[in-house]
């Protein structure tokens, strides 16, 4: 089975060729530099980079693939959502024509699911196992029975734990997104977890609230007059210790607070066999440390995608294709894209490959 992926959900225009067990190629276009000006991704240029972007990528797949490309593809898979509407409106217009112009079957996939899925790039999951997704978008804990059985067990209630990094590297003054940057400083100094509280643990449920640590964050920096950092030319070795300290505190904080929700999870399935860990902050060192650690002591195999996986790519969304195709499962020609905070509706259509 060959399957072309196609990712546009958010700032990284991204296409893929799965074929059975193995990727053949995949090619991704940041939108970094175009939106770090704005300090975020601004939505009506994503969408417009999308469209400039996706048929070039297609035809460079075209020709490292062949150009016959086309004729052997058997599936198309595309992000359905979560993410930015006209962004994710780029990618499924432009799979659907293909599909509907090559009669073959598209998917719309559930990025975030996707995510997950990708831990089986690293060794295959062994099920059941426990989702840990933690994305600039999305912080959400899913019990996982199969490839395509994912129960919500806990969200983020305002801003999600990527989303706490880049607003903190926002005011750190740090290159956007945020997150990579606090994570290589913070392994140059010190944390003290003692100056912020770790948020959202005084209940007993698997939910997330990393917006109050920001203000927190913000107030400290004003009170301890932190230096503001010249990100043009940022050298981390040169960065003053007081910045690298906050960074490892800040860390310490998000990666403690997930590793805590991961627990109670855990009680609530007790039988997990593997803590799956993906999504863009699964590629924070301490967090990939810690989740790993607590896994071994629960005798329970760890997994996250490797380090170039964990971000946004379509190798994810051909892969999760390709799963979801084996269950018989595809998407009608119909489907709407799914933007952040909709729930994503069950309507698989149960339809086996020619
Ligand atoms: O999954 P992703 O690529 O996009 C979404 O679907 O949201 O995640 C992007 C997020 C950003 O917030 C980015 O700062 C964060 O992942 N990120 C990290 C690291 N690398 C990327 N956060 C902490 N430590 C990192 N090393
Ligand atoms: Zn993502």
């Amino acid at each position: 089975m060959i399957c072309l992926g196609i990712e546009t959900s958010c700032d990284e225009t991204s296409v893929a060729v799965w074929s059975q067990e193995n990727l053949l190629k995949e090619i991704t276009h940041t939108q970094i530099s175009m939106h770090s000006v704005f300090g975020g991704v601004v939505p009506e240029l994503a969408s417009r980079e999308h469209l400039r972007k996706l048929d070039t990528l297609i035809s460079l797949l075209q020709k490292e693939l062949g150009s016959d490309l086309f004729s052997r593809l058997d599936l198309i898979a595309v992000t359905r959502g979560p993410g930015l509407l006209g962004a994710l409106l780029v990618g499924i217009a432009y799979a659907k024509s293909l599909a509907l112009g090559l009669e073959i079957p598209i998917i719309g996939v559930n990025h975030l699911h996707a995510h997950l899925l990708a831990c089986n790039f690293s060794a295959p999951i062994t099920y059941p196992a426990l989702g840990v997704l933690v994305s600039g978008g999305h912080t959400h804990i899913y019990q996982m029975d199969s490839a395509h059985s994912f129960i919500l067990l806990g969200k983020t209630l305002d801003d999600a734990a990527g989303e706490a990094f880049d607003k903190i590297g926002k005011i750190l003054n740090l290159p956007y997104p945020g997150g990579k940057y606090i994570d290589l400083l913070g392994q140059r100094g010190t944390a003290n977890s003692k100056i912020f509280t770790k948020p959202y643990l005084n209940n007993d449920n698997c939910d997330f609230s990393f917006s109050g640590l920001k203000t927190a964050v913000y107030n400290f920096i004003q009170k301890n007059e932190i230096p503001a950092l010249n990100y043009e030319n940022l050298n981390l070795e040169a960065v003053p210790q007081q910045v690298r300290d906050l960074c490892a505190t800040v860390n310490e904080v998000i990666v403690e607070t997930i590793v805590e929700k991961t627990r109670r999870a855990l009680a609530l399935c007790p039988k997990t066999r593997t803590i799956c860990l993906a999504g863009g902050v699964a590629a924070n060192t301490l967090l990939r440390q810690r989740v790993d650690n607590f896994a071994q002591t629960r005798n329970i195999n760890f997994l996250a995608p490797p380090q170039n996986y964990c971000g946004d790519n379509a190798a994810m969304i051909a892969y999760a294709g390709i799963q979801l195709a084996r269950c018989n499962q595809s998407s009608a020609l119909d489907f709407e894209a799914i933007p952040r905070g909709q729930l994503f509706p069950d309507d698989y259509i149960s339809k086996p490959l020619s």
